[in-house]
């Protein structure tokens, strides 16, 4: 049986040498811990009294808890005071300091580009729209006058999905067909900004995920100057009066015929050569007029309608106008480069 009187003594010197908040919580394990508490200790003791002292030492006992826990929850309290006024009277808060700014993020440098090259595009009155990213082969090839087993099929690295005849599209030009679908027989003139996908040797010049812009226009009587003028004018607005645009022939299976865009390589950049393989020239767009069979596919008639089509790449158009020497920085989220813009 627990002497209660010492019991007393003790744990009230104790708990008034408990200074700070870390030795009161100490003091409490060792009174009232749950396998080792003195005090609770005490408590059980009560079974192992005479039955003739029995209530006189329970209720004792019971009373010396009650107490001890009520000091011990004020010698809490008054700590917890303690901390707060010293903290509130040693630092004293500067309200005139300036806050803290909160890091804000900002747009990817690719949207930023989407968002203006979108933007010149619609001056010229062209609409947007969106098409998806996961197409089926017959709209990413077989309606753009690529059968299976065409050998153009080469130019474009696919990922296919498990699903045959599904994959991710390699090309916004499939959006031309979705697009020409939807709105036959009335006039085109759109732009269809978004994600392609190629399974590709990655190299500073190519991706395997990118950004393409394709455009289309469809209507009686539109020619190649007008292929022409829309390309040039689009380059002068984003590029400015000095910059060189430079078209050569090419082919594509879904116009006839075909060009390409290159854009000259600012010459003092000491990337120049690296990334133009010498040439001075960075290409940013396929174009050409619609093939009479994809306007068909489309709905259009090609007896009465003709149409230009061309696809960008604004990653591209985007290394050009800063002179970024390596396209994957694009999605390596580094911080580094995407603060930059
Ligand atoms: N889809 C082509 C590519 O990714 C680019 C292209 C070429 C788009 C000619 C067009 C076009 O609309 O007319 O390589």
């Amino acid at each position: 049986m627990t002497d209660l009187d010492a019991l007393q003594s003790r744990a009230t010197v104790d708990l008034a040498a408990a200074t700070d908040e870390l030795s009161l919580r100490a003091w409490n394990t060792k009174y009232f811990g749950k396998t080792a508490g003195e005090m609770n200790a005490a408590l059980k003791d009560v079974s192992k009294v005479p039955a003739d002292k029995r209530k006189e030492y329970g209720q004792k006992a019971n009373e010396l808890k009650v107490a001890l826990t009520r000091a011990y929850d004020q010698a809490i309290e008054a700590e917890k005071e303690r901390t707060l006024q010293a903290s509130l009277s040693g630092t004293p808060v500067d309200v005139t300091l300036p806050g803290r700014k909160p890091p804000s993020g900002r747009l990817h440098p690719s949207t930023v580009m989407l968002r203006r090259v979108a933007g010149i595009f619609a001056e010229m009155g062209f609409q947007i729209y969106r098409s998806p990213e996961v197409e089926e082969d017959e709209l990413n090839f077989g309606l753009l006058n690529m059968p299976p087993h065409h050998p153009a099929r080469d130019m474009w690295d696919t990922f296919h999905t498990t699903t045959p005849g599904v994959l991710l599209r390699t090309h916004t030009s499939p959006g031309q067909i979705h697009i020409m679908r939807q709105l036959c027989p009335k006039p085109v003139r759109v732009i269809l900004p978004g994600m392609c996908y190629r399974f590709e040797q990655v190299t500073t010049r190519h991706e395997m995920m990118f950004n393409q812009i394709e455009g289309l226009a469809i209507g009686e009587g539109i020619t190649f100057a007008d292929l022409k003028g829309t390309l040039l004018n689009f380059a002068r607005r984003l590029f400015g009066p000095d910059r060189q645009i430079r078209i050569r022939a090419s082919y594509f299976p879904f116009t006839e015929p075909s060009i390409e865009v290159d854009v000259d390589w600012p010459r003092e950049d000491p990337n120049c050569d690296r990334l133009t393989k010498g040439t001075g020239w960075l290409e940013i767009a396929g174009a050409g007029m619609v093939h009479p069979s994809v306007l068909r596919n489309g709905g259009y008639d090609p007896t009465r309608f003709s149409g230009f089509a061309f696809g960008m790449g604004p990653e591209r158009v985007t290394m050009l106008l800063h002179a970024i020497d390596d396209i994957r920085q694009f999605w390596r989220n580094d911080l580094r480069f995407l603060r930059q813009f």
